[in-house]
């Protein structure tokens, strides 16, 4: 009995903590190591030669708003307790997904569905973003996990430009960006737009191959690619992303019969087909992380997809023709093989969409 009026205690505390002011930050302020000059993100070295990156409706991306969105994005200031930030579930090792299948928010409790990898957003926000393509406006999108009661609790959104405006750095970049120190919602907002937009894959080895026939490809990520547009993965996997502001049309949701008692029932029984590129590093799988391996992926569209109402036409009485060497064991089957030369090392590795709190 005394322990259920203890939780019940907890809990209460728990729910009336996120209303509380947020917890200021305290005086061991580690200031972030910039470079001396902005990294230039509005460009990247691609086999299709230099590209020039585009924020939105075709604004070149501006290296000072998203050097000011980098240190936001690792800022753990940004949640309620000053436990999280939004690099807390989006790795960049990682593809900038998590890597476990519900990610863990300010308050130690579990989201709803598997972190998104973030890449190549020129493209997705013509589908919407998240799981079920809620949000379309990006600029309203990147505030919806520091509002979130699990994420990162900043229920009381208006204190966070004083919050953040408390931190010293803040100042100097927002100065030298937007002319003077006052930091906005807005400018918070765009920038931290600027900063996600700037991470875009096109320089992988499927990249090269589309410009080498495919040349530097081993027997069986050929074999991988082959089955990959035999077995109609392509029809709704689009991996020709455009990289300019024409951008490239994509199909928006799908129901690939997972199970039909899941009891997230998506938006319409569908969910966003997801991106693929750094889906090597991107485990665990689907919108409830529960597959940990590509060859699990694979097994599901070979063997287990359930028919149901709402399934996509794409799967409907479709023999997949996948040899078996794809569905079991380790990650070195054809198909798994093919989409790892999805991965691009510099959005994973490189500093400039690194954590500048480091060192
Ligand atoms: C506690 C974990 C967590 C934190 C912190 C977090 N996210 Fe997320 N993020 C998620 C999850 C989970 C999803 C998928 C949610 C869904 O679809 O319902 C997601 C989805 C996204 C997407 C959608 C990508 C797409 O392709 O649609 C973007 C962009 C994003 N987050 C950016 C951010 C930014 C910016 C921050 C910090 C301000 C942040 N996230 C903080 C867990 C988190
Ligand atoms: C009808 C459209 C459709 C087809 C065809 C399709 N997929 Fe998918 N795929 C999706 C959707 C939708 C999801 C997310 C489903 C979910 O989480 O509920 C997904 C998820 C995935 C994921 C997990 C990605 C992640 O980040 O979680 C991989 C890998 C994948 N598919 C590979 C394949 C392969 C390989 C094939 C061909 C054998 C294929 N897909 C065929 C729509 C499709």
């Amino acid at each position: 009995m005394k322990k259920i009026i203890l939780s019940g205690a907890i809990l209460a505390g728990l729910i009336i903590g996120c209303r509380q002011l947020p917890t200021q930050p305290d005086n061991s302020i580690i200031e972030p190591m910039l470079p001396a000059v902005a990294f230039d993100y509005a460009h990247i070295n691609s086999p299709y030669g230099k590209l020039s990156l585009y924020y939105e409706d075709s604004t070149l991306i501006d290296s000072k708003k998203a050097t000011i969105g980098r240190v936001l994005f690792y800022d753990k200031a940004l949640s309620h307790n000053n436990s999280t930030s939004c690099a807390s579930c989006h790795i960049q090792a990682n593809g900038f997904a998590d890597v476990t299948a519900f990610s863990v928010g300010f308050n130690g409790q579990p989201t709803k569905r598997n972190s998104l990898s973030i890449s190549n957003l020129f493209d997705v926000r013509k589908t919407g973003y998240f799981w079920d393509t809620r949000e379309s406006k990006i600029e309203e999108m990147v505030f919806k996990p520091i509002e979130d009661h699990i994420e990162m609790g900043f229920e009381n959104i208006s204190l966070i430009t004083e919050k953040i405006s408390n931190l010293p750095y803040y100042k100097k970049l927002f100065k030298d960006c937007y002319g003077d120190e006052l930091i906005t919602q807005e400018r918070m907002r765009e920038s931290l737009g600027q900063f996600l937009f700037s991470i875009v894959n096109a320089n992988s080895k499927f990249d090269r191959g589309q410009k080498n026939n495919f040349a530097d490809f081993t027997t069986n990520e050929k074999n991988g690619m082959n089955l990959f547009v035999e077995n109609g993965c392509s029809e709704c996997h689009f991996i020709h992303t455009s990289f300019s502001p024409a951008g490239a049309e994509r199909d928006k949701m799908a129901n690939i019969g997972l199970d039909v008692s899941d009891k997230d029932k998506g938006k319409e029984h569908q969910y966003r087909i997801p991106d693929l590129r750094n889906v090597a590093n991107t485990a665990p799988y689907m919108h409830d992380g529960r597959f940990t391996t590509l060859n699990q992926v694979v097994n599901h569209y070979g063997f287990n997809v359930q028919p149901n109402p709402y399934l996509s036409e794409e799967l409907k009485n479709k023999k997949p023709n996948i040899p078996p060497s794809n569905y079991a064991g380790t990650n070195n089957s054809d198909i798994a093989n093919f989409l790892k030369t999805l991965n691009d090392d510099f959005t994973t590795v490189n500093e400039r969409y690194s954590n500048p709190f480091k060192n």
